[in-house]
C-alpha cells in the first residue's frame, strides 16, 4: 500500500518528481547523492491523508516558518540517489507535514525517509514563496556541470555577468529564462545561511541561483519548469564552452538583439 494509491493527481505530481530524477541522472548532474527536489503538494491532500498518523517523532527544521503551517511536502531523501528515485520515488523519498509550531516536521508516508540535508533551503523558499503569493510549488537542486565550472571563474560572479553570456549564446535562453541567473557566494551545503542567501537571491527577482562551486537551486510552477529553466541555461553554458574549445570566446548576441527578443516576447528585463 502507498499513499499514492487512489490518488491520481497526488501520483502524477511525485512521479513527474521521478520523471526529472531521471533526466538529471542521464545528463551527468547526479552524481551519488548529489542533488534534491521537494514539492509543495498540499493541494493534493485529502482528509483521509491528514488523518493519518505521522511515522516519526517531529523533527526540528532548523528555523520557524510561518507560512508552512499545514502544508504538506514530497522531498527527495537524503543520501539518496536520484537514479534510483526515478524508479522507486516512494522508497527514495518521503511525503511530510508541518507540525502547528512551524518549526518541525513529521514523516507521514510511505516509509520514514529522512527528507534532504538541503531542507533548510528548500523549505525556507517555499515559506518565502507562499509569503509572496506565488503558484510556485517545486524546488530543485542539481549540479550541472557546465554551469557550475562557469561559478569558478570570479569575473562571471558579478552581478548578471554569467546571466549576460549566457542569455547571449542562444535565443531561447533568454526566452525560457527570463529572469536570469542569481549568485549565491559559497556557503556550507544544508547550512541555514545557505537557505538565507538563496531566499535574498530569488526575491532580488531571479527564479534560478547559482550555488557558487556548488550547483544550481530553482524554483517553478512544478518540477518539470523548474527543470527546463536549469536545462536551457546549461545548455548555453554548453556552447560558451564548445566556442572556447573551437579556440575562439563566442561573440554572443547583441543588446540590441537581446532587447529586441524582451520587446517583442514581453519579457520582464
Ligand atoms: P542530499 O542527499 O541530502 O539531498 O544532499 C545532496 C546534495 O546535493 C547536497 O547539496
Ligand atoms: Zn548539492
Amino acid at each position: 500500500m502507498s499513499v499514492l494509491d487512489n490518488r491520481p493527481a497526488l501520483k502524477a505530481e511525485v512521479y513527474k518528481v521521478a520523471e526529472v530524477a531521471g533526466y538529471l541522472w542521464e545528463k551527468g548532474w547526479a552524481e551519488r547523492n548529489g542533488g534534491n527536489i521537494t514539492v509543495n503538494i498540499t493541494e493534493h491532500v485529502d482528509d483521509a491523508m491528514r488523518a493519518m498518523p505521522a511515522i516519526t517523532a517531529p523533527v526540528a527544521i532548523g528555523a520557524t516558518l510561518p507560512n508552512l503551517k499545514g502544508k504538506w511536502f514530497y522531498c527527495k531523501g537524503t543520501n539518496r540517489r536520484m537514479r534510483d528515485l526515478a524508479r522507486w520515488p516512494m522508497e527514495n523519498g518521503s511525503i511530510i507535514r508541518i507540525t502547528d509550531d512551524c518549526a518541525h516536521y513529521e514523516i507521514v508516508a510511505d516509509a520514514p525517509v529522512k527528507p534532504t540535508s538541503e531542507l533548510p533551503s528548500h523549505l525556507s523558499v517555499h515559506n518565502y514563496l507562499i509569503g509572496k503569493g506565488s503558484n510556485y510549488k517545486a524546488s530543485v537542486h542539481t549540479h550541472p556541470i557546465q554551469l557550475v565550472s562557469m561559478s569558478h571563474n570570479p569575473e562571471f560572479l558579478e552581478k548578471d555577468v554569467l546571466t549576460d553570456i549566457l542569455w547571449s549564446m542562444i535565443p531561447e535562453t533568454k526566452a525560457f529564462c527570463p529572469r536570469g541567473l542569481g549568485i549565491v557566494p559559497y556557503m556550507l551545503p544544508s547550512s541555514v545561511e545557505l537557505a538565507d542567501e538563496t531566499i535574498k537571491a530569488i526575491d532580488d527577482n531571479y527564479d534560478v541561483v547559482m550555488w557558487e562551486k556548488h550547483g544550481v537551486f530553482s524554483v517553478g510552477d512544478d518540477v518539470m519548469e523548474a527543470f527546463d529553466m536549469i536545462d536551457v541555461l546549461n545548455k548555453s553554458a554548453i556552447i560558451y564552452r564548445d566556442a572556447c574549445a573551437m579556440g575562439f570566446k563566442p561573440t554572443g548576441m547583441t543588446q540590441e538583439q537581446m532587447k529586441e527578443l524582451s520587446t517583442v516576447f514581453n519579457l520582464p528585463k
